[in-house]
Order: C-alpha cells, then sequence, then structure tokens
C-alpha cells in the first residue's frame, strides 16, 4: 500500500530544501542505511511519514499485524510491539518503573481525542498537541506513549526532565525507537515537545539518525530521499508510476484521489501548513 507518490515524496523533499527548513541540509557524517523507494511510500512501511501535510488517504486505515503489548492492553505492529516490550524490560532493569499509556489508535478514536482537546483548548492549540484523525502515527501502529505510573509529570513535558525521561532519550534508539516530537522543533515536527511519544522505525534507522545528529524524522527521512534519489533503486514488480496530485484537500473532508492504479491507498499531501507554517507557498490552495 502507497501512501504518497513518489513525485510527491520528492516535491516534498524539494520544498524543505527550498525553504531551508531548520535542519534540511543536515549532512550525515555517515552514509545512512540503504532504503528502497518503496521503503519511502508506502504506509505499510517501518519509514512512513505522517504529519500534518501528510495524511492517510483511507480513513480506515488499519495495520494488518497488530499485537497486544505484553502487560499491557494497547496495540502495536509485531515489530514495534517487540521494539516496545524490550525497551521497557531494559528501563525497568534501568529502574525506571516505565509502562505503556497509549499506542495504537484508530481514526475513530483520534477524532474523539482531538475534539475533546478542541473543545477544551480551541482548535489552534488542539493541532500543536494533537493530530488530527487520519494524521497521526497512533493510526500506523508504530507510536508508543509511555510513562511511568504515579509520576506528575506523565504526558507532560517536564517528564523529559525525570530520570526515566532522560534514560529513554538516551536508550531508546537502541531498541528501534525515536522521540518522535523533540523540544525546540515545532516548526518543523508541527507538535510541540512530547518527551513520552515513541515512534518505531527499525534499529538501524533509529540509530544512524542519532549518530547523524538529526533532530527530526522529517529530516533524516528528507536525507534517506536524497539518497534513494541517488542510487535509485530497481523497479519493482509491483512499483507503480504515479502522477503528482499536487491539491489539498481541507480538514475533515475526503482527500481527493490519485490518478494511479493504487490511488485509494495513497497517502495525500495535504497543504503546507503545519509542520511547515511558515511556508506561504506550495500546493495549498
Ligand atoms: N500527540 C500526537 C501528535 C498524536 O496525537 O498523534
Ligand atoms: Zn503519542
Amino acid at each position: 500500500m502507497r501512501f504518497m507518490t513518489r513525485a510527491a515524496s520528492v516535491i516534498l523533499a524539494s520544498l524543505l530544501l527550498a525553504a531551508g527548513a531548520p535542519g534540511a541540509n543536515a549532512a550525515p557524517t555517515a552514509e545512512l542505511p540503504p532504503v528502497s523507494s518503496e521503503e519511502l511510500s508506502s504506509s505499510d512501511s517501518m519509514l512512513a511519514l505522517i504529519n500534518p501535510s501528510i495524511q492517510l488517504s483511507t480513513a480506515d486505515y488499519h495495520p494488518t499485524d497488530l499485537r497486544t503489548v505484553a502487560g499491557s492492553s494497547h496495540q502495536l505492529r509485531e515489530e514495534a510491539a517487540d521494539a516496545v516490550e524490550e525497551l521497557l524490560v531494559a528501563a525497568r532493569q534501568a529502574g525506571h518503573s516505565l509502562q505503556l499509556i497509549s499506542a495504537f489508535r484508530s481514526y475513530e478514536r483520534q477524532r474523539v481525542l482531538f475534539n475533546q482537546y478542541e473543545s477544551q483548548y480551541g482548535a489552534a492549540y488542539a493541532e500543536r498537541i494533537s493530530a488530527r484523525p487520519g494524521t497521526s502515527e497512533h493510526q500506523l501502529g508504530l507510536a508508543a506513549d509511555v510513562g511511568y505510573a504515579g509520576g506528575n509529570c506523565q504526558l507532560r513535558i517536564c517528564f523529559g526532565d525525570t530520570a526515566a525521561g532522560k534514560w529513554l532519550a538516551q536508550h531508546s534508539a537502541e531498541y528501534g525507537l525515536i522521540i518522535r516530537y523533540p523540544a525546540g522543533q515545532e516548526e518543523v515536527t508541527g507538535y510541540s515537545y512530547e518527551p513520552w511519544h515513541l515512534r518505531y522505525i527499525g534499529i538501524d534507522h533509529a540509530q544512524a539518525m542519532q549518530d547523524a545528529d538529526v533532530a527530526t524524522y522529517e529530516q533524516y527521512y528528507n536525507l534517506l530521499l536524497d539518497q534513494a534519489e541517488e542510487a535509485p533503486a530497481e523497479p519493482t514488480e509491483n512499483a507503480v508510476e504515479t502522477t503528482p496530485a499536487a491539491e489539498s484537500s481541507p480538514w475533515g473532508s475526503s482527500p481527493e484521489p490519485e490518478a494511479s492504479a493504487d490511488s485509494s491507498d495513497d497517502l495525500v499531501v495535504l497543504r503546507f501548513l503545519p509542520p511547515f507554517r511558515d511556508w506561504s507557498f506550495g500546493l495549498s490552495r
């Protein structure tokens, strides 16, 4: 299943570079793990990029390999579940009683959550702390919110200053997980600092991102795109040539399908608002 056309990916990357987004030109100190364009353009990929500008085109997207994470009632995709289980065991061995607070969330669950925040705080603030339905990594089954029982800083920014939060930031990459919304990167990620929100991308990539000192996944993804451009992978049997939709969809309405053989499965590049708020150009209407 594709989530964004290759052309749309390239447009996104070009705009990142053209806009000089913070760190967009960050150069890795070493070669990054090889990726195929398929890995960068499939919503079922561990590398899928989803953010306020890129949404799932099918509201009912549901990963097929979800399983319950041990010791919790929450689900993640197999590979991510293994990683989170190992991370939590290691955290406890290091003296931090971390637990899983939230993981996979359906479109409907995310809709309810966002609406609650919007009613409570208004749309502008809600958009800084919660993904609109169809744009949450939780729906990919690759995001995990962790915290510790009884702590005052659960799901709060101060969690990052706790011993557990510091341990997490230091060791997550060993398990293939990244702190997806780091402090001071809201202009890039679209969200305020969430020291508790982990995203699984696999050990090789999480460690490469850390080694290259790349702050956000948007920037790391951009580097992967550049690398894939330089060394294009052999086309696979299932690869489908697509044309750019290059159209935005208003939040909350059904995105326009793209003109491709599997267009109903593509993610749609929306408008270049959050996480690229300062951009007054691009593909938005
Ligand atoms: N809090 C993150 C951004 C989400 O709702 O997915
Ligand atoms: Zn989260």
